[in-house]
């Protein structure tokens, strides 16, 4: 296997020591970063004196040549994608080629390559998280009426409505969206020209090669560039709580669509059919983001134990914190993008939702809430409900099923105008305390949802 080291040594690796240190299929993921690192860093070695212009510019056409040709031209058989493109030039530009490594390290390099990659594929998460906000946006103004029954400890609560619900994941995905903008200005400074660990002799600029690359600074420490890899474990933090997030709505879809709640039918092009049972329609997609949310957290435990024992200076442990990365990423893009594919096919059986509502007690809260405002002390209202309750049961009869007699019966206290707070319609209508699901109070939220929605970037709530 070529190598880009390997001077004093006299004789060959084993076989198995080659394979066990490679990473290049892992790598191949920021082959792109990788020429646009070396890009900035042979333009500053030309700038700088420190190459001829000549020699940098007939690098900087190789490098260019081999991001038009793409990685199908790379070889394969060797230790990591930096030795690759090493390899490529070289046989594009000859011996200049060898010019490139001046004043840099592999380590330094690595470090860039991440941090660039981590930046570009943060772009694209934004955006994605944009693209499921305004799916629900659209959702929660579509279904803004539509009852439905709202659960606490997964039993039936009080009512809502499924625009409410469906904004409910709004706002997680905003906090979310605003992690990934902090961790994005976090992790977004230059590690590059700090060479292995300790800078270098040669005359650099580090602040052109940061600015070129779009880093916000160069990392004011040259050991602790090459050290650091807090901002991956931030970045699987991240990761891990969309997945979590994703995970939930994953969980509402595969009960909701259970034939027990049967309040939405996913659509053909997101469920799988069982081989046996003919009559199966199973979400699999949604399990599957619950599945690989466990492997998503586990990442950042992965590369937590991983750091944990490393002293400062590069340590080839950290050539581990890419696979969770790239793995993490991948699962985050791939699941908003499923998330988002099961909700827009959605068909949501507003009938089943609405009448599930009738006959489940969710309005007893109301009758409570209703009593207290006719100057009964809330504890004494929620008893004397109780009661009803009790009654109803006995009776095998619903709330709304109450007539006058029963209730004169069972609470005198109770005036008969009660009844018409027993309804679901009127339960939901009422509750427009701020973020409430009532009209107005939706209709607000809405609002201020779309206008974050519309503004550039994740301001949280405010
Ligand atoms: N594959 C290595 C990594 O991902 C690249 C850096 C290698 N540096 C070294 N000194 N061996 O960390």
């Amino acid at each position: 296997m070529k190598k880009l080291w390997g001077g004093a040594f006299s004789e060959t690796t084993a076989e198995l020591v080659d394979r066990f240190g490679q990473s290049i299929e892992t790598d191949l993921n920021f082959w792109q970063e990788d020429i646009i690192g070396s890009v900035a860093h042979v333009r500053m070695l030309g700038n700088q004196g420190i190459i001829t212009l000549e020699e940098a510019k007939l690098i900087e056409g190789g490098l260019e040549k081999i991001h038009e040709e793409g990685p199908e031209f790379l070889h394969l058989d060797v230790e990591d994608i930096h030795t690759a493109i090493e390899i490529r030039l070289h046989e594009l530009i000859g011996d200049v080629a060898g010019k490139l490594h001046t004043a840099r390290s592999r380590n330094d390099q690595v470090a860039t390559d991440t941090r660039l990659y981590l930046h570009n594929e943060l772009l694209i998460v934004f955006d994605l998280i944009k693209k499921l906000q305004g799916l629900l946006l659209e959702q929660g103004e579509k279904y803004r009426d539509s009852l439905m029954p709202g659960y606490t400890h997964q039993q039936r609560a009080q009512p809502i409505t499924l625009g409410f619900h469906l904004m409910a994941h709004f706002w997680g995905l905003q906090r979310n969206g605003w992690r990934a903008e902090r961790l994005f200005e976090l992790a977004n400074y230059s590690p590059l020209g700090s060479a292995a660990l300790a800078g270098t002799s040669f005359p650099i600029d580090r602040n052109a090669t940061a600015a070129e690359l779009g880093f916000t600074a160069p990392i004011p420490n040259a050991l602790d560039a090459t050290s650091d890899r807090s901002y991956i474990l931030d970045a699987l933090h991240l990761c891990g709580l969309i997945m979590i997030d994703l995970s939930r709505i994953s969980q509402e879809l595969v009960l909701f669509s259970g034939r027990e709640f049967g309040f939405v039918k996913l659509s053909d092009s997101v469920t799988t059919g069982s081989s046996i049972m003919p009559q199966k329609r199973n979400p699999d997609m949604a399990e599957l983001i619950r599945g690989r949310t466990g492997r998503a957290l586990a990442n950042w435990n992965t590369l937590a134990t991983t750091m944990k024992g490393l002293p400062l200076g590069y340590n080839r442990d950290t050539q581990e914190d890419k696979p969770p990365l790239f793995d993490s990423l991948r699962k985050v893009k791939d699941s908003l993008k499923l998330v988002h594919l099961m909700l827009e096919t959605a068909d949501w059986q507003l009938e089943r939702m609405a009448s599930s509502v009738r006959g489940d007690f969710s309005t007893a809260t109301d009758l409570a809430d209703y009593l207290a405002t006719t100057g009964i002390p809330f504890r004494q209202a929620h008893e004397i409900v109780g009661k009803v309750v009790i009654e109803c049961n006995t009776r095998g009869c619903t709330l709304e099923d109450l007539t006058p007699e029963m209730l004169a019966n069972v609470a005198p206290e109770v005036p008969v105008e009660a009844l018409s707070v027993l309804q679901p319609e009127g339960s939901v209508q009422r509750r427009e305390s701020l973020g409430g699901p009532g009209p107005k109070a939706l209709q607000a939220q809405l609002e201020h949802a779309r206008r974050l929605w519309e503004t550039s970037g994740f301001a949280t709530v405010a």
